[in-house]
């Protein structure tokens, strides 16, 4: 049996462009997605923002009231868990995330 659903790893930057708690924003085919290095983990997102498409990667990071790490976008302050996509005021993964991994110094993802 042959598996078709698992997409190819899709090098994306150098791991050393991304600092602890900082972002990118890299360009994948059509998509732009914003990476996220924080609490030692890798997070990749929709790089437009699902509300009126502001720059995920220029969002702060912050902390939810029950420990989640969150991303406010710049332009009008709407959250999303890094992990999931999920906007805090209404529970809804409205924002789409990626799988994302660092492997031999360089940062790669899956679309
Ligand atoms: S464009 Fe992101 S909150 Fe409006």
């Amino acid at each position: 049996m042959e598996s078709e659903s698992q997409n190819a790893w899709i090098d994306v930057a150098g791991a050393d462009q991304l600092a602890a708690g900082g972002a990118i924003e890299v360009v994948v085919g059509e998509h732009i997605l914003a990476i996220f290095r924080a609490d030692d983990s890798l997070y990749a997102l929709d790089g437009l923002c699902a509300h009126q498409g502001g720059p995920i990667a220029k969002g702060e990071l912050s902390k939810t009231d029950v420990g989640k790490t969150c991303v406010t976008c710049p332009w009008h302050g709407w959250q999303y868990e890094l992990a999931s996509g999920i906007q805090t005021i209404n529970r809804q993964p409205l924002q789409r995330t990626f799988p994302v991994r660092e492997k031999d110094g360089r940062l790669q993802v899956q679309i």
